[in-house]
């Protein structure tokens, strides 16, 4: 891969990128989406890289698979489909395009390539990693099945697609609970996130044991922080992502996915809302909600803040960063991942 001096120079070679009131006036029907949260002038910079992202996706019949925590330029300016893990990953399998450019993390494309083999999954940036993911290997899962011999492994999707092939089925925070009582046997091996273990067996009738990864991110919010929030704003709504720890969801008034946040806040419409998860979230339905206040503090994903316009265009321009798995172990992994799927659609989730 070039340094940035150099993709700037190509980029600019190719595209007309230059910051632009006239091209962002022009595209005032994206804009109006997030203009609550991105001032006019980092609009007037932000719109040539989404026009031509959008020019560029039609060339080569491409689509972009945003994660919830993209910034609003990239979630409202240039994907395609946007949800939490769960979704992504089942809208790969659906979408009729040669390539998939993952808005999201490392793991995410990589479910995608496992879903999609024969379509090329672009990566903005190899390294927008994810410390779950990073948390646990396969020989982790192996380490867990030898100490608790019989008991199914359930793994996040927030894994290498090493992990998911060592495992027997994935899950998402959209999908954990369930996943986890439909196993067979009276204990379950939940992988690598302690907290969202810890959060399922509190709803469970298993036993649950688990690894010890955690979310960078979520294990930053402590409950008392979120008691003295509510002492000084009672009317506050906490919503949670189950990431954090079992402290915090207990003092959450809902916790869910990343969409399961997104939905209860269009249902509820709270005047005065603190969401307990990446700081993204409260920006992209900004726009769409001017009625519910956003409560500050949010934790900022430093993986998922790799991914710029920038990034992406050069991805798409060049082809680079295609994202490739050993096909034996997408071959296993593809198992997990399809169980958790099926499992979810039959339980209509
Ligand atoms: P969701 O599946 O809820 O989108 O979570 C993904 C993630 O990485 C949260 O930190
Ligand atoms: Fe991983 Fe946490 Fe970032 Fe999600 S928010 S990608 S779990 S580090």
């Amino acid at each position: 891969m070039l340094d940035y001096s150099q993709i700037r120079s190509e980029l600019s070679e190719h595209y007309d990128l230059a910051p632009s009131p006239e091209l962002a006036a022009s595209m005032q029907h994206i804009y109006s989406r997030m203009d609550r949260v991105v001032p006019p002038p980092e609009w007037a910079i932000y719109a040539p890289y989404v026009k031509a992202i959008n020019d560029l996706k039609k060339q080569r019949n491409a689509v972009i698979l945003g994660h919830n925590y993209m910034t609003p330029e990239i979630y409202h300016g240039v994907s395609d489909y946007v949800g939490d893990s769960l979704q992504i990953a089942m809208k790969a399998t659906e979408v009729d395009a040669d390539v998939i450019v993952q808005a999201g993390v490392h793991f995410m494309a990589e479910t995608s390539k496992i879903l999609s083999p024969e379509k090329t999954v672009l990566m903005p940036d190899m390294a927008a990693g994810c410390s779950l993911a990073e948390s646990i290997t396969a020989e982790g899962v192996e380490e867990m099945r030898a100490k608790y011999p019989g008991a199914p492994v359930v793994s996040y999707v927030n894994t290498t697609a090493e992990v998911k092939a060592a495992s027997d089925i994935c899950c998402t925070s959209s999908n954990a609970l369930q996943i986890v009582d439909a196993m067979e046997g009276d204990t379950v091996i939940m992988t690598p996130d302690q907290f969202l273990a810890q959060n399922v067996a509190n709803q469970s009738k298993k036993k649950v044991v688990y690894w010890a990864g955690s979310c960078i991110v979520h294990e930053l919010y402590t409950a008392e922080d979120l008691r003295a929030y509510r002492q000084s704003d009672p009317d506050v709504k906490i919503i949670a992502h189950p990431e954090c720890t079992p402290d915090v969801v207990a003092e959450a008034d809902y916790t869910g996915s990343t969409s399961g946040i997104l939905d209860w806040i269009h249902a509820h419409k709270p005047s005065k809302a603190m969401l307990v998860t990446e700081c993204s979230m409260a920006s992209n339905i900004a726009d769409e909600l001017p009625e519910v206040e956003f409560a500050k503090p949010c934790n900022m994903c430093p993986y998922m803040k790799k991914i710029t316009l920038e990034k992406i265009l050069w991805v798409l321009h060049s082809m680079e960063n295609q994202v490739e798995i050993d096909p034996a172990v997408a071959d296993k992994a593809r198992l997990s991942v399809q169980r958790m799927i099926d499992l979810s659609r039959k339980l209509g989730l």
